[in-house]
């Protein structure tokens, strides 16, 4: 398995990633789509204009944004790697969920790399990649510091429960071995990502990376008792989550108070009203953050008892997604988890949102007990989708 290694492509939403992984957990090279030049044009500020335009991910635009970069991120990381396309075993890549139009990207470019250098390809589901990637971070290869400094969880077994919080996903998953998962709870409307990013947007604060962190950057500093929302769903007694309406709450709390701060937010010393109004809108962030997490608490303290009485034998409550990186919820989740006697596992930040790494380590699950598929042909048609 050491000498595995495994080239990971994710493109399915706003970010061109890929990475280069080898069997045994270590990441042999990473890189997003932001950190790479093309031309002299760095693609940070191709994103950051997108995303400021549209406040969001425009289907058509993103798919631009992954031609131009696919060619140069898989490069990168190649060469971050020290490897060429020869080196590698197998090609790893998201197949959904996701905008297809940029599903389409990656795979293209798998399937171009797998048919030249006849390569077996493994197609990835992105929540399951979510998912298996913080079994990755668990393997003495993956941080010797932080595995000698016991700081991290010795190996992680099936079965496990994970909540995978990202922009379009809230799921509680049951995982009982590779490929055999119960789902608990879903979203019935959005993701608790969206509902930050709309938060975000509605507040006019700087949406260059995502709304999530320009969010988190505030809300613990604001006044809880300026807002209320209510949490949602509280007479469902089931581990499904909601956030449409909590995004309303928020909405009409910024409406009526006609809050815009976007001009504003990166000056640290404000004009005294220009500062009663900010204190207004933490208190929006504040109360928002709290009540959005509060309702992950409560859902998650119930798929625990659940998951418990299917498969007895689970330790560890595993949380991924974009919006696993935010530190409210990581503590908040921790002290649940805690309550209950489990073990809390969360990827690093940049192995929270999308990245190259979870797919390639999924890739590389899957490929380990024979699930893939033959290299496609060389001349592969353009049409196969
Ligand atoms: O997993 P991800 O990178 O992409 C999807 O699969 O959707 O998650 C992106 C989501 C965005 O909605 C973003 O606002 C949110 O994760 N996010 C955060 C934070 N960082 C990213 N939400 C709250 N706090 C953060 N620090
Ligand atoms: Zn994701």
């Amino acid at each position: 398995k050491d000498d595995l290694i495994i080239l990971g492509i994710e493109t399915s939403c706003d970010d061109t990633a890929a990475a280069v992984v080898r069997g045994n957990g270590e990441i042999l090279s990473q890189v997003v789509s932001s950190q790479v030049k093309i031309a002299f044009i760095s693609l940070y500020y191709v994103k950051a204009d997108l995303l400021a335009k549209y406040g969001g991910v425009a289907p058509k635009m993103a798919e631009e944004a992954h031609s131009l970069a696919i060619d140069p991120v898989v490069q990168e990381a190649l060469h971050k790697a020290n490897l060429t396309e020869r080196d590698l075993s197998a090609v790893a890549v998201t197949i959904g969920p996701g905008l297809s139009l940029c599903l389409r990207v990656g795979v293209q470019k798998a399937r171009k790399i797998a048919g030249q250098f006849n390569l077996p390809i493994v197609g990835v589901h992105h929540m399951e990649a979510h998912a298996l990637v913080a079994r990755q971070c668990c393997l003495p290869a993956s941080n010797v510091f932080l595995f000698m400094s016991r700081l991290i969880e010795q190996d992680l077994r099936f079965p496990f429960l994970a909540l995978l919080i990202s922009g379009g996903h809230n799921l509680l998953v049951l995982a009982h071995n590779l490929g055999q998962y119960t789902q608990l709870g879903t979203t019935i409307d959005d993701a608790i990502g969206e509902a930050f990013d709309k938060t975000a947007k509605w507040l006019g604060l700087d949406m260059r990376r995502s709304g999530g962190p320009a969010v988190e950057k505030l809300a613990l500093e604001g006044d809880a008792e300026s807002v209320k929302f209510s949490t949602p769903m509280k007479q469902h007694k089931d581990c499904n989550f909601s956030y449409a309406g909590l995004k309303t709450q928020v909405r009409l709390a910024i409406e009526s108070k006609n809050i815009n701060v976007g001009k504003y937010s990166n000056i640290t010393v404000f004009p005294v009203p220009i500062f009663v109004l900010l204190m207004t809108t933490l208190g929006a962030k504040w109360a928002f953050q709290r009540v959005a997490v509060l309702h992950l608490e409560e859902r998650c303290e119930r798929a625990i008892e659940w998951a418990l009485k299917i498969e007895p034998s689970i330790k560890h409550l595993v949380v991924s997604g974009g919006v696993a990186s935010n530190k409210y919820v990581r503590a908040r989740l921790d002290r649940a988890v805690k309550n209950n006697s489990l073990q809390l596992v969360c990827p690093p930040p940049s192995l929270c949102t999308d990245n190259g790494v979870m797919v390639a380590w999924t890739g590389i699950e899957h490929f380990c007990v024979g699930r893939f598929d033959p290299p496609p042909p060389a001349d592969d048609p353009e049409d196969f989708m």
